[in-house]
């Protein structure tokens, strides 16, 4: 197709605005799926179960639709899919920069909400011409003229332009076909079709017949099955097992051309090889430089995975592995623990990623795992001048060595309505935060901006501010920088004997509540056993603070193992389903809860 008749967009939306929904429609409207399809499965483009289940878009994809205009012309658009949450932030912006619009949808009874703009912002830093779209206008709660006035003073653009639609009755769902043709601009490329090639890795996914399927947007030249392929970043060759398109299914086609997306199935073993952000070229003749932007996806939230049983070690080793070629930004590295013995490291793009991998981990390998908390890469500088990274707290050097720990920042931007802004405020100062301004986006609503470290968000943060403000805040953030303050690591002692994978760093005047609550929590989740088992915490060699967890009574234990016949029965079907979730620590059973208490300091 000529590339003055291609149109490449996004839909950009905060979560649950209508992204998934306005997506089936238009593959409806422009017949490309039949009606059918959808009933049996709906929301055709989140095809991992898990996505279905949590109802979220994790990995982006795109799909090619063709539809005529009023003046008759037939356009190819590709609608290429980003992923809905923050921990995917830069496959959100790969994604973008395979575009030249975005659908920006926002929920006519919600009005503007933190993705809304963190999105948006991202899509101008791309240059995108946004096309703005007012959805669920079906619903009695839809208040369409004043989110119009809001989108509009947002953008630069009249009220009255601002395309309203019903994602899920189908209503006026064309006019935004028709508005990315009068304002979304063609892909620009040289007028060359036999210039270098030159593609832009979006997306990707492993393929055990025909190895990573990278997701491309071709900005110069073509490819073909016989194209001797370089990837840019990676250094890694190939050649193509095939090229197509997505209709939504794959689609071989001969060849993809400049302005076009689609996909190639490069045949290579792994998704490291073949990054999102990188470029592919031709062997033969290198485009002169890689399309800007490529960066490695940085872990930000570590975790300790270990198998409840010890010698399902390889097990995990190799469902990990498996992953990972699935998942370029999941990286794990074997560690050791006096107390777990055998396990990993896992870095993740944030707290949800984690969730996810660990799902995964469960479901689709069986995997039975302990997981402790989640905590994040320290910098620590030695009075020598020697710096080091340590993904681990347990791991951190005699402070008396050290001239500094630094811990990551991020910047958290929180819409509220104006009668949480005090809540919001309180819960903040709770994590350390500092707070930078006060924007008021109408008369309901304001944006706070604020900074965090990153140690402070992993617990909690989201939910308590969902449930502070009865679920009308929403929250964006992003990494600022790593900054320096007194940090103390606290041990956690169970029968005298300490455990590091329990280990937490956290700011020298929380030492002390941090360490006590810590335990406590810990006491309510670990199970009495036939002794009694005093749980310590300390910093330094020193108790800070000690529970008792009581030795079981007789008559507790007659209960337990007597005739009661649905307790039994409980206890076995607990055993069918398999997951054991818990570690024995010499002759102590520790629950997975146990290791998660951290999580839940702020529970009172
Ligand atoms: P993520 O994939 O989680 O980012 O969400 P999303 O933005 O894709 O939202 P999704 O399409 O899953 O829609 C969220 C909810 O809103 C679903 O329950 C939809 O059925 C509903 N919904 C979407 N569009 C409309 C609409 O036009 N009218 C009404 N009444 N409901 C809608």
């Amino acid at each position: 197709m000529d590339p003055q008749h291609i149109r490449n967009f996004s839909i950009i939306a905060h979560i649950d605005h209508g992204k998934s929904t306005l997506a089936d429609r238009l593959l409806d409207v422009t017949g490309t799926v039949e009606h059918r399809k959808f009933s049996s499965q709906s929301q055709l483009l989140d095809t991992m179960d898990l996505e279905q289940e949590k109802g979220v878009t994790i990995k982006a994809s795109a799909v090619q639709m063709h539809w005529r205009a009023a003046d008759g012309q037939e356009y190819e658009f590709n609608l290429i899919d980003t992923p809905g949450h923050v921990d995917f932030g830069y496959e959100v912006s790969r994604a973008l920069a395979a575009c030249e619009g975005a659908v920006l949808v926002v929920d006519a009874t919600q009005g503007i909400e933190a993705q809304t703009l963190a999105n948006l912002y991202l899509a101008l830093e791309n240059d995108l011409e946004v096309i703005p779209v007012l959805n669920k206008i079906d619903l009695a709660t839809a208040q369409v003229e004043k989110v119009s006035q809001e989108v509009g003073e947002l953008l630069g653009v009249p009220p009255e332009e601002i395309v309203a639609v019903s994602a899920k009755e189908g209503t006026n769902v064309e006019q935004i076909l028709q508005a990315i043709v009068d304002h979304v601009p063609p892909p620009t490329t040289s007028a060359d079709v036999d210039a270098p090639l030159q593609a832009l890795i979006f997306d990707s996914h492993y393929d055990s017949y025909r190895g990573v399927i990278a997701y491309v947007r071709v900005r110069e030249g073509r490819v073909n099955r016989n194209t001797q392929l370089l990837m840019m970043a990676t250094g890694a060759k190939t050649e193509p097992v095939e090229v197509g398109v997505f209709t939504p299914e794959m689609t071989a086609v001969p060849e993809l051309f400049a302005g076009g997306v689609g996909y190639i199935a490069t045949g290579l073993k792994s998704v490291r090889e073949a990054r999102v952000g990188d470029t592919v070229t031709e062997v033969r003749r290198p485009a002169p430089a890689p399309l800007p932007g490529y960066q490695p996806a940085k872990p930000m939230v570590f975790a300790s995975l270990y198998p409840s049983e010890a010698d399902d070690y390889a097990g995990l080793r190799d469902a990990l592995d498996k992953l990972q070629l699935n998942d370029a930004s999941l990286s794990f590295i074997p560690e050791s623990s006096q107390a777990l013995k055998f396990g990993f490291r896992c870095g993740f793009l944030g707290l949800f990623h984690m969730v996810i991998i660990q799902e995964r981990l469960e479901r689709e390998y069986e995997q039975d795992l302990v997981v402790t908390a989640p905590s994040v890469a320290y910098q620590v500088k030695f009075k020598n001048g020697q710096e080091e990274e340590i993904l681990r707290p347990a791991d951190l050097p005699d402070p008396t060595l050290l001239d500094e720990i630094r811990e990551p920042w991020m910047k958290v931007q929180v819409i509220t309505p104006v009668e949480y802004i005090g809540a919001v405020m309180e819960i903040m100062r709770n994590k350390r935060a500092n707070f930078l301004l006060t924007e008021t986006l109408d008369t309901r609503r304001a944006l706070l901006t604020f900074e965090v470290p990153l140690a402070e968000m992993v617990i909690d943060l989201h939910d308590r501010i969902k449930s502070a403000t009865r679920g009308y805040a929403s929250m964006d953030y992003s990494f600022d920088s790593y900054r320096a303050d007194d940090l103390v690591k606290v041990d956690v002692l169970v029968n005298g004997e300490p455990v590091d994978a329990l280990s937490i760093i956290v700011h020298r005047d929380k030492a002390y509540d941090r360490g006590s609550l810590l335990i406590r929590k810990m006491k309510e989740v670990i199970p009495r056993q036939l002794f009694e088992v005093p749980i310590q915490a300390a910093t330094g060699g020193k108790i800070l603070a000690r529970v008792n967890i009581q030795a079981l009574r007789k008559d507790v234990l007659a209960k337990c193992y007597g005739g009661d016949v649905t307790r039994k029965r409980k206890l076995l079907e607990k055993q069918k389903a398999g997951k054991k979730r818990m570690k024995m620590l010499g002759n102590i059973i520790i629950p997975q809860e146990a290791f998660l208490a951290m999580l839940r300091l702020d529970d009172d």
